[in-house]
């Protein structure tokens, strides 16, 4: 190892964890370390890579647009923004688009639309139901809105008016449901809270009870969206249609680009409710422009559901083989395998080792992401390396 991570530690705030590897190249789904070993990369910037890494349909929209124009400021009209919100609108059930830079950032602007909404429509109703182990993001109202208490307590007071209920549980919704409700937001399956996959007919009935009640359901397809799940969006998956949805991550495949979604009905931001700096600047609406038409015209999701349900064989495999196998679930190329033990930290070890990236999304389970347009070659060769990292593993903890 080089000396970057004592550098760090000097200058950096240490509001994260570091895996023991610094990454300095990437091309497709490998990366490469600073000593020039190559890594099969399962984690994807962690969802983001949606056509793996440097893709030339990235670098070549990026160079193109940074010798036209990098940014303007909102309150000119832009060609690749409205571009890329025609695009999004053509290919989603939503009608209109506002662009923002992370997926937290699309999160606390849906809320501003849902608050807004309650205001308009609902006599003030501001409530947002949320899901335990849900994750919306870092910033004070996502955080908020994160079903997970560790990330939420070092920051109290929070946001009010979140209150929380068990995922992929209606009844749960309809009791917490009263007159201060404006919204729901749930995401499509849980993505950091473990790649928890909600009954088939979960969303349907949550759908069914927002329109009953009169409330929105809000959709964070941040991890889901762009294809992850097999299908463009992840509410295609469930056969229900949301009033918000928000998007980040895939969108722009390596670069930091997010959006939020609405029907026209939910729509209710008039000029000065709601403004940024950086959201939808030309660079980063025409990678995502490029990103999007390219997913869409290669059928990429087509090839994440193939993929997945390959990666899913092999994970099976490697259940069936190893009792300490758990479960394995997810969909698409969202997937995670859960252990009886808190192992997922001394196998990742392993497969560092064995040049394989994947993710300890919990101590008991490792989440696994590759790029959407990965091959039948490297999901092979990920679960063949996964498998020799656990039987290494649980032979180094039986010596103890
Ligand atoms: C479902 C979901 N929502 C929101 C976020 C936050 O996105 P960002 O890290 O871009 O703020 C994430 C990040 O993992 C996520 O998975």
């Amino acid at each position: 190892m080089s000396d970057i991570p004592e550098r760090e530690a000097r200058v950096f705030m240490r509001a994260g964890k570091r895996q023991p590897l610094t990454l300095v190249r990437g091309e497709g789904v490998r990366v490469w370390d600073e000593e020039g070993c190559p890594y099969l990369d399962f984690t994807a910037g962690f969802a983001v890579d949606s056509l793996g890494h440097c893709p030339p349909v990235v670098v070549a929209a990026l160079a193109k647009q940074a010798a036209t124009l990098l940014q303007v400021s909102n309150v000119f009209y832009s060609v690749p923004q409205v571009e890329l919100a025609e695009l999004l609108v053509e290919h989603s059930c939503l009608d209109r688009v506002y662009f923002v830079n992370s997926g937290a950032e699309a999160n606390e602007t849906a809320f501003k639309l849902a608050r807004k909404w309650g205001k308009l429509h609902k006599d003030g109703a501001f409530e947002i139901i949320a899901a335990e182990n849900s994750f919306h993001g870092r910033t004070l109202a996502a955080v908020s809105a994160t079903g997970t208490a560790r990330y939420r307590e070092p920051f109290t007071p929070l946001m009010p008016g979140f209150p929380f209920v068990p995922y992929n549980d209606v009844e749960a919704i309809r009791a917490a449901t009263n007159e201060r409700t404006c919204a729901i937001i749930l995401e499509p399956l849980q993505g950091e809270g473990g790649v928890n996959v909600p009954a088939p007919d979960y969303l349907r009935q949550v759908r069914h009870w927002c329109d009953e009640r009169n409330l929105l359901l809000i959709l964070d397809e941040v991890q889901t969206g762009i294809g992850r799940v097999g299908a463009l969006f992840g509410y295609e998956r469930a056969g229900v249609e949301p009033d918000i949805m928000t998007l980040a991550k895939g969108l722009g495949s390596g670069v930091p680009i997010g959006a939020v979604l609405a029907k026209e009905h939910a729509s209710v931001f008039e000029p000065g409710d709601h403004g940024n700096t950086f959201g939808g600047n030309p660079l980063m609406t025409a990678v995502g422009r490029d990103v999007l038409r390219y997913i869409i015209e290669h059928d990429i999701p087509a090839n994440a559901e193939r993929q997945g349900e390959r990666l899913m064989a092999g994970l099976r495999g490697i259940e069936d083989r190893h009792p300490e196998v758990k479960e394995t679930r997810g969909m698409g190329l969202l997937r995670a395998i859960e252990f009886h033990e808190a192992i997922a930290d001394a196998v990742n070890l392993r497969c560092i080792a064995n040049g394989l990236l994947v993710n300890v999304v919990k101590p008991t389970a490792l989440r696994l992401m590759p790029p959407l347009n990965v091959s039948e070659a490297e999901v092979d060769e990920a679960a063949t390396l996964l498998e020799r990292s656990l039987t290494e593993a649980l032979a180094g903890l039986k010596q103890g």
